[in-house]
């Protein structure tokens, strides 16, 4: 477990964008007044999504907006595992799961792959900035095992040579299909459903996880940021900045 603290090189400031601020404050009105304090979570996650890792100046400006003590929201953020208080890979952070099933399954080698392709050590950039990673605990897709998070999606069944091909495809600007890389629908057997042989997955060729991320298409697209990759699933970005740009 690696402790939780504010990154040594801090932007100067931070603004949610327009589209942002508004959803920040709809957020907050869904609180009584006197209660705006319960909207902690939500506003630090959205500054996480548009600028991918959370900021002092980030942490404070939801502290602003809430009427909260900084210090109160800095033990929200350095709480959770899921906020990130370093820069991240501009294109991709990957989350492997080390727990039980995925290292009996092979989450070492998925570890050793991001060693390899990324970088020696957790929470480290990539040379060009694009990729980081760290190992978490169970994601709770412990029947797809080994799996790995990507931005928002499940990467499942995983494979060395699966693993190496959806980080490439993340690096050529793709964005991979998520859910099971082995051809399983969801998580039944591997040698084939044995009840309820008559499942009909209907039109849907991927199970509802993987088709509510394919139509929402946010997978690692940051949320109303600025100079970053438009990513979207099953297509190539129109543009994808230099991973220096998005770390101010
Ligand atoms: S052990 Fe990896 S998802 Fe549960």
């Amino acid at each position: 477990m690696s402790i939780r603290r504010l990154h040594t090189e801090q932007p100067d400031s931070f603004k949610f964008t327009p589209a942002n601020l508004k959803w920040a404050k709809d957020q907050i009105k869904k609180f009584p007044k006197g209660r705006q304090a319960s909207a902690v979570i939500p506003l630090l996650w959205r500054a996480q999504e548009q600028e991918s890792w959370l900021s002092k100046p980030a942490i404070e400006a939801v502290g602003t907006m809430l009427d909260m003590p900084f210090i109160r929201v800095l033990e929200v953020a350095s709480f959770y595992f899921m906020f990130q208080l370093a820069p991240v890979g501009t294109v991709a952070h990957v989350q492997v799961c080390g727990t039980l099933s995925c290292m009996i399954c092979g989450a070492e080698d998925l570890i050793g792959i991001c060693k390899e392709v990324i970088a020696d050590q957790p929470h480290a950039l990539s040379e060009d900035g694009q990729f980081s990673w760290e190992e978490v605990e169970c994601l709770g897709a412990c029947t797809n095992a080994p799996m790995v998070q990507i931005g928002k999606d499940f990467y499942e069944d995983l494979t060395e040579e699966s693993f190496r091909e959806i980080l490439a495809a993340f690096a050529r600007g793709e964005v991979p299909t998520p859910g099971p890389q082995n051809g399983r629908y969801a998580s039944e057997p591997l040698s084939g459903l044995s009840s309820l042989t008559e499942f009909n997955t209907g039109n849907y060729e991927t199970n509802v996880s993987v088709t509510r991320a394919l139509d929402y298409g946010d997978t690692v697209k940051r949320i109303q940021g600025n100079e970053v990759p438009i990513l979207v699933a099953g297509k190539k970005p129109a543009k994808v900045k230099p991973a220096s740009k998005q770390v101010k």
